[in-house]
């Protein structure tokens, strides 16, 4: 195993983990990949996603970030790709709280203690637009006001002021990435897109929260692990990057397109708006695209039709 192309993938079992790993694998990189395999959605699916990173050059460690010697793990290791967290807005409410901080504040401080000391190590670490909340802005920039709306973006925005404090103050090089809605196949089955595409396709009825007016900016799984890549090769420590497609859908211009493309008519329910969704979420993506190269390929219609025939199969739907 070539040291220089090694990397640790955290949460290398769900569902942007899963394709990263597969990536790094094609691309001729050793991956150490570390997941706790949670429950909060079925493991089955994430045992299924470990079954396609079969590989000489792969190592699994089933563990919670929080109980290993990471010490021992980074000296392993050149990059660190930091895709491991407790996601989701909804269920950050309440006695979960303590999950989502153990998962994502913790274990990345964790991880930023263990690469103190090891200057030419680089993290990339998976944040979100969740930072943002809801704000008044049509595109979001990097620089805008961040007013997390859900506790879920408020620990995703603890971590990414970890990221900077340990880049300022130890010199360790790590960097956030914002991903907006990422979709395509072995998207998470709590996920909004996933949840329309399973009632269209299973003939039940699909319950949307709020008016259906809300924007989302939708980004293809294989573009999030594109700007991984670009981010290692291109990194600037300590600052973070808007990763999404730039263009953004009302959910009811979603639902439409599910219908035609699945040629399934939807029965919808409209009911209460969500405590913590943001109502629009649109990158500027301009910033990843001059200092990373970024440039998202996938349009959306064809990712929803490549996550549509992924569905069909697993969910065994002729
Ligand atoms: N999916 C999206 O639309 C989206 C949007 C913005 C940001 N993100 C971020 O991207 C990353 C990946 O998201 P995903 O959708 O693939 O989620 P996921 O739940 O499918 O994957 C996360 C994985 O991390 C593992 N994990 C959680 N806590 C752990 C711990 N303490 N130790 C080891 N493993 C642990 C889980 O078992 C899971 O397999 C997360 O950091 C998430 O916050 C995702």
């Amino acid at each position: 195993m070539l040291k220089e192309k090694t990397c640790l993938v955290t949460g290398c079992a769900g569902f942007i983990g899963s394709h990263l790993t597969e990536k790094l694998l094609a691309d001729g990189y050793a991956v150490i990949g570390v997941d706790a395999l949670r429950d909060y959605y079925d493991v089955a699916i994430k045992k299924q996603n470990l079954n396609s990173l079969k590989h000489d050059n792969f190592e699994f460690i089933e563990a919670d970030l929080n109980e290993l010697d990471l010490g021992s793990i980074v000296k392993r290791v050149y990059h660190v790709f930091h895709e491991a967290a407790q996601a989701g807005v909804r269920n950050s409410w309440g006695q979960e709280f303590g999950i989502y901080v153990n998962d994502n504040i913790m274990a990345t401080q964790k991880l930023l203690e263990a690469l103190r000391g090891q200057k030419d190590k680089k993290m990339i670490f998976a944040s979100s637009s969740s930072v943002y909340g809801d704000s008044t802005q049509d595109e979001l920039v990097e620089k805008a006001v961040l007013n997390p709306v859900s506790p879920y973006g408020v620990t995703k925005l603890a971590a990414e002021k970890l990221v900077q404090v340990y880049w300022k103050n130890y010199g360790v090089q790590a960097l956030g990435l914002r991903y907006f809605t990422v979709f395509g196949p072995r998207q998470r089955p709590d996920m909004g897109l996933f949840k329309f595409i399973k009632a269209a396709l299973k003939n039940e009825e699909i319950e949307i929260y709020g008016d259906g007016s809300q924007k989302r900016d939708f980004t293809y799984v294989t573009d999030i692990v594109e700007a991984n890549i670009l981010a290692l090769n291109n990194f600037r420590p300590g600052e973070c990057f808007n990763i999404g497609s730039g263009s953004n859908l009302t959910v009811n211009e979603v639902l439409s397109k599910i219908e035609k493309i699945s040629g399934k008519g939807l029965a919808v329910r409209y009911t209460e708006r969500a405590k913590g969704d943001v109502i629009n979420t649109l990158a500027n993506i301009g910033n990843a695209r001059k200092q990373l190269g970024y440039d998202p390929k996938m349009n959306f219609e064809q990712g929803l039709l490549s996550q549509i025939e992924y569905m069909r199969k697993s969910l065994k739907i002729g």
